[in-house]
């Protein structure tokens, strides 16, 4: 397994729509750790391309991040909203599409990279064996026990548990309105429920930006640590400026629906408040706003941009992403020897 080849027990988050980038994942895989590449938001071609430029820059091992596709969602459904938001700001096309699904599981089959994981959904166990007998590891990321056991089922030899402390977009398999009423697990909670109900290498991911979170992930059972925001800084990521500027300053983050129609954490500005309600649609509401979301990106306006972000986002350095990996490595190591003495605190 390629977690157990890896010199350090980091993994670089996928993160589509700019941040992840050939030089990050590859930073990231020289360092000791995993990179890897979004395949979010790009057709089977410009995916192809990142590979291959991954390739130039790294022998390491990478993988590659794909969304599982939804479904449609009626118009009536959403043509409310966008009413709503088109009286104030440019809008898009809302249009559906599954992400190039068949062309980029074609592409990886035929030309496969040594990990392929996926979120927003399990892929079917024919689509998993396939990219087995291609030689990929398969990795999917779940919320939920239930979850976690589809994924088994269908094939998966590794799990990616995703807490509610994650920046961006929540790897649900179905995003339920009806879900919002409950609390989503946190990272932590979801790691003692994992490891007591199913038997697979777990990544932990959401909210870790420090060494002793690492650490305290690998104690409670965690194979390794995803880490996404903490990323974000770094040089070699592909973070817009206005996201980068944003990413130090207190303000809290929340999960919300108005930029894409999926639940995503993220910053909270304006246009998030604005729309608490918004519907489930996605990706037709990811392609409506698109023109918003570049308009207030050029213009400089942070309360019109998706501003995906952990919980820990203040923690997020501009520091080189090896240098980060590096850094984390030595902290995460501190931190296992300090536990390693903290027995004596049980008088018992
Ligand atoms: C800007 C951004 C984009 C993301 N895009 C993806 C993605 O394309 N695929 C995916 O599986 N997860 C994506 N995520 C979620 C990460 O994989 C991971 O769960 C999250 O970053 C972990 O929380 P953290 O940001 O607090 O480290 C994204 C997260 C962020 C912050």
């Amino acid at each position: 397994m390629i977690l157990d080849e890896l010199r350090t027990p980091i993994v670089l988050a996928p993160m589509a729509g700019g941040p992840s980038t050939p030089e990050l994942a590859a930073a990231v895989s020289e360092a000791g750790g995993l990179g890897f590449l979004a395949a979010g938001y790009l057709r089977a071609d410009a995916l192809a391309e990142r590979i291959a430029r991954t390739r130039e820059l790294t022998a390491a091992p990478f993988g590659v991040n794909l969304f599982a596709p939804g479904a449609p969602t009626a118009p009536d459904r959403f043509a409310p909203y966008l009413e709503q938001v088109g009286r104030q700001f440019p809008l898009g096309e809302p249009k559906f599409d599954d992400d190039d699904w068949d062309a980029k599981l074609d592409r990886l089959a035929a030309d496969p990279v040594p990990v392929v994981s996926f979120t927003f959904g399990c892929p079917a166990a024919a689509e998993i064996q396939r990219l087995h007998a291609a030689g990929s590891e398969v990795w999917v990321t779940v919320t939920s026990v239930p979850e976690a056991r589809i994924a088994i089922e269908a094939g998966a030899d590794v799990l990616v548990a995703q807490g509610a402390e994650a920046g961006g977009h929540r790897a649900t398999f179905v995003d339920r309105p009806e879900d919002d009423a409950t609390d989503p697990l946190s990272v932590l909670a979801l790691l003692q429920l994992l490891t007591a109900a199913v038997d697979r290498p777990i990544v932990a991911t959401g909210g870790i930006a420090t060494g002793a979170a690492i650490a305290a992930a690998l104690v409670a059972g965690a194979a390794a640590a995803q880490l996404g925001t903490a990323f974000l800084r770094c040089p070699e990521a592909g973070t817009a400026a206005l996201h980068r500027d944003a990413l130090p300053i207190e303000t809290p983050t929340m999960l919300t629906r108005a930029f894409s129609g999926r639940r995503a954490r993220g910053l909270r500005n304006q246009f998030i408040l604005d729309h608490p309600d918004a519907p489930v649609a996605y990706p037709e509401i990811h392609y409506a706003t698109s023109p918003l979301r570049s308009a207030a990106r050029s213009s400089g306006n942070a309360d019109a941009v998706n501003l995906w972000a952990g919980q820990t986002h203040t923690l997020a350095t501009e520091a080189p992403a090896g240098q980060l990996v590096r850094d984390l490595s030595v902290a995460a190591k501190d931190a296992l020897n300090r536990t390693t003495r903290a027995p004596g605190v049980f008088r018992a």
